[in-house]
């Protein structure tokens, strides 16, 4: 089969006849037990939300206050536990003192440095010292007057102190952002500008496939970066404190520029955990959209805090004995909710491992999965494909005997994947949660529950607790099985996004205007004849590349910044590998030259104005765009010819599209 073929499986029923029920002997100890166990607890969820979340909330929760309401509701502002106070990281951490938890591994990493057989860099931290070190971080935002409500940007490569400083944040009740170490200065400083955080966190350098990442110095740059008036973007920005990670040659501005261990050493350990309202923000995480700049999505305390709890719990079927390894980086909202806030609520240890899949070999993960005993790996599928082109031979040079429960997130797998996954790294033993959720759901919210659902390769099988997804048509009815339409949510959820930071009427626009009523996911899904919800990816104009979110608009805007641009249009292709691939066409000012050097040139723009992971897979240059008589661009058709031929070696490719678009066709 040719690689198009493949990629176009993913939403293909071909392997629907394929279930999976799960084994007997993982069901008996699960926290869900079988399918008519989930049934009953799912009805109750969503006949009675109101008593199950309060029961839940009850139950899994340290509440410093208990709440008045469980949910106040009016499309489309929800608030979960109102007059409720809690503390999330005395939930992640205090709550386990008192308990054999306190002794227990809460973080084990490994950095990228540790070459293979060698024993590098490790370090593991129990609960009580984690505890520790997030009360001193907490004292260091403190002393540099840093109060509840406000905001810090955090910029750190994929260590422990990434938790440690998201931790101190919520311990005081500072919002944070977290950025992703990927993301370039531009972005760091629109960010900074967006929620106008008063300090930046980050360290001297971070370790990525054998080279360092300069965190640090793309700070600098985004503190000196200014807007179209001639004012510094960043302008809000107090202090920035660097950890020293990668001895890496900085600069240190004086009076700026404070190190993190010399912090540390000034402050006492003793912080107390700062009563915090239910519904305070706790954190803001920029994701793209279809239109603009990245929109920052706003989750507050209690609600977002017990989702992530109860679908930890749930979905992985958590247990103390478990070693449990998200590979997301916590830039991204799967590493808040399941490298930090749901595996540290529920006492569990979380591993972090800082660099690439394939470094110093493409057995990096398979040599850590034996090394620390892991039994629980969440990863994506773009990832799985790179290792089923990597080939077996890497696994299979390792004892993954410890695994027992497999999952993956962040975009459509395809049945190939899925059972590359089932066969060679779970030894057809481990069962395989393909769990569907985005940036502004906060959790987990269609997956199967490995003790209870049988599963079927490339679907995301049935809703979570409380959850109530529908796949609807263009006026918001409910389609018939098998067939196609959008993927709606009609109830609210605990852990559902507040907003858009400083932009209500655009949340309202974006969310809960496309179907009245009910939360639009952006996504497109249908049925199958189980009920089993078959995710086929977004139809919006946000692209999935390699699971990261990366907005058409976006790389539009920052291809047309280029002086010798006139027009761009972005597009997705399949791709055997990132799912999709970015492919960009552009038009250039006249007598201008469409060249290699100028597609490098381009590329390196977006690289600067949104970071490296945008960068186009492939740029087309074309004399003109195809639009339609009222001047939109056909996108479509533009995706067609961006799925249908190759763009091979340095050859310049002027498409001609004027042909198409004086047919003037009425296409999007
Ligand atoms: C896609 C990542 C199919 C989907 C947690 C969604 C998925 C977007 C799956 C959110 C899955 C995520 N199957 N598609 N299991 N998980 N997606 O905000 O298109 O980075 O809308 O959140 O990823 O991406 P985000």
């Amino acid at each position: 089969m040719d690689s198009k073929a493949k990629t176009a499986n993913i939403s293909s029923f071909q392997h629907e006849e394929r279930v999976f029920p799960p084994a007997a002997e993982f069901s008996a100890t699960a926290h869900i037990k079988s399918m008519a166990q989930y049934r009953k607890l799912y009805r109750q969820s969503v006949t009675d939300p109101e008593t199950f979340w309060a029961g839940q909330a009850e139950r899994e929760l340290v509440w410093t206050k208990p709440w008045k309401k469980v949910l106040q509701w009016k499309v489309p502002s929800a608030k979960w536990f109102v007059g409720g106070k809690l503390n999330v990281s005395a939930n992640c951490l205090d709550r386990h003192l008192a308990s054999p938890t306190a002794n227990q591994a809460a973080i084990i990493w490994e950095g990228e440095p540790a070459g293979a057989g060698i024993h590098g860099e490790q370090r593991t931290l129990t609960y009580r010292q984690l505890h520790r070190e997030v009360c001193l971080f907490a004292n260091v935002l403190k002393r540099h007057g840093l109060k509840k409500g406000d905001r810090v940007i955090i910029y750190l490569p994929m260590v422990p102190e990434a938790a440690i400083a998201m931790l101190a944040c919520t311990r005081i009740g500072v919002v944070h952002s977290v950025v992703f170490g990927g993301f370039s200065a531009q972005s760091v400083a629109d960010r900074i500008a967006d929620c106008q955080a008063r300090m930046v966190i980050t360290s001297d350098g971070g370790f990525r496939r054998g080279t360092v990442v300069q965190l640090k110095k793309n700070v600098d740059d985004a503190l000196a970066l200014k807007d179209a008036h001639g004012e510094l973007l960043a302008k809000t920005i107090e202090k920035v404190v660097i950890l020293r990670r990668a001895n890496n040659d900085i600069r240190v501005v004086e009076g700026r520029d404070i190190w993190w261990h010399r912090e540390v050493e000034q402050v006492s350990a003793d912080c107390p955990a700062e009563p915090m309202d239910s519904e305070a923000p706790l954190f803001i995480l920029y994701t793209s959209g279809s239109t603009g700049k990245p929109k920052g999505i706003l989750h507050t305390t209690g609600g977002y805090l017990l989702t992530a709890k109860l679908t930890t719990k749930y979905v992985f079927d958590l247990r103390p004995t478990d070693v449990y390894w998200c590979t997301a980086d916590v830039g991204w909202v799967t590493g808040h909710s399941y490298v930090v806030y749901g595996p540290l609520a529920n006492g569990a240890t979380s591993f972090m491992y800082e660099g690439a899949p394939n470094h110093p070999e493409p057995d990096r993960f398979w040599r850590i999965v034996a090394q620390y005993g892991v039994t629980i790996l969440y990863t994506a599928p773009t990832a799985i494909r790179a290792f089923m082109k990597w080939g077996e031979q890497w696994p299979k040079k390792h004892d993954l005997s410890s695994l027992r429960l497999l999952g993956t997130v962040g975009e459509p797998i395809n049945p190939e994947a899925w059972m590359w996954y089932h066969e060679v790294i779970g030894g057809k033993r481990c069962p395989i949660v393909d769990t569907w959720w985005q940036t502004e759901t906060g959790g987990i919210m269609i997956t199967p529950l490995p003790g209870a659902t049988p599963t079927k390769p490339g679907t995301a099988t049935l809703p979570f607790f409380g959850i109530v997804p529908e796949v609807v048509d263009d006026q918001g009815r409910p389609v018939p099985r098998l067939s196609g339409g959008k993927l709606v949510i009609r109830q609210p959820w605990p852990g559902m996004l507040r907003g858009i930071w400083g932009d209500m009427d655009r949340y309202q626009a974006t969310y809960w205007n496309e179907v009245k009523g009910s939360y639009f996911t952006g996504d497109g899904c249908r049925q199958d004849k189980d009920g089993y919800f078959w995710i086929v990816g977004r139809i919006d104009d946000v692209l999935n590349v390699a699971g990261h979110r990366i907005g058409t608009a976006e790389v539009e805007s920052a291809l047309v910044s280029h002086h010798e641009v006139a027009e761009a249009a972005v597009v997705g292709r399949p791709d055997e590998l990132k799912g999709q691939a970015l492919v960009a066409f552009v038009t250039v000012k006249t007598g201008v030259v469409a060249d290699q050097k100028l597609r490098e040139a381009l590329r390196q723009q977006v690289a600067r104005e949104i970071g490296p992971v945008a960068k186009p897979d492939d740029i087309r240059f074309a004399e003109s765009l195809p639009k339609t008589r009222s001047g939109k661009i056909m996108r479509r058709l533009l995706k067609q010819v961006a799925a249908g031929t190759e763009i091979k070696g340095d050859t310049t490719t002027l498409e001609d599209f004027s042909v198409l678009a004086r047919l003037g066709s009425s296409e999007e």
